[in-house]
């Protein structure tokens, strides 16, 4: 068994996999959410001590798989580097305590591997990937052979969701509330532009739109501002933020096509980005893939399926070479 660790922002949680089967044999996961809300985003000192406080919690409750370990996995980039090392130095003591190899894992390629947990891999796949920290589309064709086809030039998809709720006052994650509100609000309220409409490159920017509802957030509070006006600016918020990655990916399929294709990330629990996605797979006739609800998030089970892969391939690492790493190239 593999037992891998996941502390790269505000979610603590540890995994324990089978290598031969890939049963998930344990998984806890100790949301911060609550903690952060009040400050409308993750405060990274926080989210550190709460991960020294919420990862012994959880290793305590799966000590009796310690026998059967064969390997440590912890994710080691990208994130806060403030958390990603409380996951790291945990990680290296059990490696060192109980003489298990090391496995360093992508942090992104966790959320590709969400997709296979308990299952084998498909590939080659088309994936789009939207987090907090992350807005690109993959080409996978194995483990080892990914390309990045697009990528934001600025803020995520995720990212502007957390923004505009923060704007609004409504907490964090701002992704859930915001599609909560906009449930109830009209999308063609505000006709706020889609971003790099003209441009020729797949490529991504949410900083301009969050600036145009930043400004109209400002005029509605000339006034008062309605919890109408709330349900309005979220629902014609997600419109654009949607329309913009669909205009890119329906740009990057008149040149390519693809079989297989994935939405992952924590942002891909979005209904509208899901249902309009799954509207183009029809066109394109491609078989879209998403992980269960439970693993868009970031967890721990998806960095011990990606484990498996490296376990595999013999790709270890050591306590003394592991390091963090806030971004990758
Ligand atoms: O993957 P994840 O848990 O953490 C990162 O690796 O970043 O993604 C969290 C992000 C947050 O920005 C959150 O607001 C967003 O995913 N999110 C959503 C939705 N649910 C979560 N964004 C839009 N719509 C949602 N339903
Ligand atoms: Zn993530």
């Amino acid at each position: 068994m593999i037992l891998s660790i996941e502390s790269s922002c505000d979610d603590s949680s540890i995994a324990i996999t089978e290598i031969e089967t890939k049963k998930l044999i344990f998984h806890k996961k100790i949301s911060q959410e609550l903690q952060h809300s009040i400050y409308g985003g993750v405060v990274p000192e926080l989210a550190a001590r709460l991960h020294v406080e919420a990862l012994p919690k959880i290793l305590e409750e799966c000590k009796e798989y310690f026998p059967k370990l064969k390997a440590i996995a912890v994710t080691n980039a990208p994130g806060l580097s403030v958390t990603l090392m409380e996951g790291v130095t945990m990680a290296k003591a059990l490696s060192i305590s109980l003489n298990l190899p090391l496995i360093a894992v992508n942090h992104l390629k966790g959320h590709i591997f969400s997709l296979f947990i308990e299952k084998e891999e498909i590939f080659p796949t088309t994936i789009l990937l939207v987090s907090g920290g992350h807005t690109q589309i993959i080409e996978a064709n194995s483990f080892d052979n990914m390309k990045i086809l697009a990528t934001t030039i600025d803020d995520s998809f995720g990212e502007s969701f957390d923004k505009v709720a923060k704007m609004l006052g409504l907490g964090y994650p701002g992704g859930p509330i915001v599609q909560e509100k906009g449930l109830k609000g009209d999308e063609n309220r505000f006709d706020f532009p889609v971003p790099l409409r003209q441009s020729p490159n797949i490529e991504f920017s949410y900083s301009g739109l969050k600036n145009a509802v930043r400004i109209q957030i400002e005029k509605l509070e000339k006034e008062e501002i309605s919890e109408q006006d709330i349900c309005d600016i979220c629902a014609s918020f997600e419109k654009t933020a949607v329309a913009h990655i669909m205009q890119k990916v329906k740009k990057l399929f008149k040149t390519k096509s693809s079989k297989h294709f994935a939405i992952v990330g924590g942002a891909s629990a979005n209904i509208r980005l899901r249902s309009a996605i799954e509207e183009f797979c029809k066109t394109k006739e491609m078989t879209l893939f998403l992980s269960e609800l439970k693993y868009c998030s970031d967890n721990a089970a998806m960095i011990g399926r990606v484990a498996l892969e490296q376990y595999k391939a013999k790709d270890f690492t050591t306590a003394k070479d592991i390091d963090v790493k806030t971004r990758l190239k």
